[in-house]
């Protein structure tokens, strides 16, 4: 009952390698905001069984939930206040997920994003089979997605624009079983913040790591300083003045900085700032403000154990949680005898 009155957020984050800064300001800093709220019951996870969909050396797959484990503690989520654990060591999520997977129908996945994106990937490639190199996981991940949200109940998901429609099959799904086992599921919402800046990457579109055009949360200063030099600006001389709207130095800058810094930046550019000042600006305060983060990811990465001994503990919280609810499922579906 303690969490009945509770808005319950979860979300989580397929371990693919460190993070970038776009993520840090569209995903993690959001989410770590809930965590001071009473009102919030906050449940984030590493989604490392979806990883599973595209990436298959084992020896790589560590270090990726590794990186992703230490990026939510070194950024402050503070395991007292979220239950934080992986996905793969709540194993009722894998078995919901069949469950699941024998209600929804197939049409709803053949038009899922992903999957309808690698198949017009293999038409324009002239593949005779448009399903060539798609694995079911890559197929059904929508489904694995529900099981994730649907089994602890959750209210909203915050997510990326991307991901509404995973959310909306969560919804669908979950009214299936509703309709056809009795009210069980919490019908999901996907929570968006308009507020929050899309950020650009180096040249100039939205900061991705499939456009190669990242700032990796935690390089150490040099590197830092050589990926600021390479953000693409305009040739405007020094002294002339320069337009903030449509500047990446900007809007990277201003999605950290607070208004004061902001509108003396933007007088700056008014005055004519030339670039090169403009970047080190932005490197001196980008690597102050990622400094303790910065120091905080490279201790966890080399105490394993404690990133271990964290994670056991939030997956302990994770699976009271989810074999109570599992179990209610089951009794619905009829498996109790
Ligand atoms: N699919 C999400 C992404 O790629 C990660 C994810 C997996 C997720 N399961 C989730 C997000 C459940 C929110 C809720 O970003």
């Amino acid at each position: 009952m303690k969490h009945a009155m509770k808005t319950t957020i979860l979300t989580g984050v397929t371990p693919t390698g460190m993070p970038h800064l776009g993520n840090y300001i569209g995903a993690f800093q959001p989410a770590l905001t809930f965590q001071n709220d009473p009102n919030i019951d906050p449940l984030y996870f590493i989604a490392d069984g979806h990883s599973l969909v595209k990436l298959w050396d084992p020896k790589i797959r560590p270090q990726y939930i590794l990186e992703v484990a230490a990026t939510w503690l070194a950024l402050g989520l503070d395991p007292n206040k979220v239950t934080f654990y992986r996905q793969t060591d709540v194993p009722e999520i894998f078995e919901l997920n069949w469950i699941l997977t024998s209600l929804a129908s197939k049409g709803l996945m053949n038009r899922a994003h992903a999957y309808k994106d690698a198949v017009t990937k293999n038409v324009e490639e002239g593949h005779s089979d448009y399903d060539a190199n798609i694995n079911m996981g890559l197929y059904c991940y929508p489904i694995l997605m529900s099981a994730d949200i649907l089994l602890f109940n959750a209210n909203k998901v915050p997510v990326g624009k991307d991901q509404i429609q995973h959310i909306e099959m969560a919804r669908d799904i979950a009214q299936r079983f509703n309709h056809v086992y009795g009210e069980t599921f919490v019908l999901p919402e996907a929570l968006i913040d308009d507020n929050t800046p899309t950020l650009p990457g180096l040249d100039g579109r939205k900061m991705s790591k499939s456009y190669q055009n990242t700032i990796p949360l935690f390089v150490d200063s040099k590197e830092l300083r050589k990926l600021i030099m390479k953000i693409k600006t305009n040739s405007l001389m020094p002294g002339e003045p320069k337009d903030t709207g449509t500047c990446t130095l900007f809007a990277i800058y201003s999605s950290l900085a607070n208004e004061s810094e902001i509108s003396k930046m933007r007088q700056a550019y008014h005055d004519g700032i030339g670039w090169g000042d403009a970047k080190q600006i932005l490197f001196e305060f980008l690597d102050a403000h990622l400094k303790t983060p910065r120091e905080k990811f490279v201790h966890y990465l080399s105490h394993k154990n404690e990133v271990a001994q964290i994670l056991a503990e939030g997956a302990a919280k994770a699976r009271a949680r989810a074999q109570k609810a599992l179990a209610k499922i089951k009794k619905k579906s009829g498996f109790v005898i």
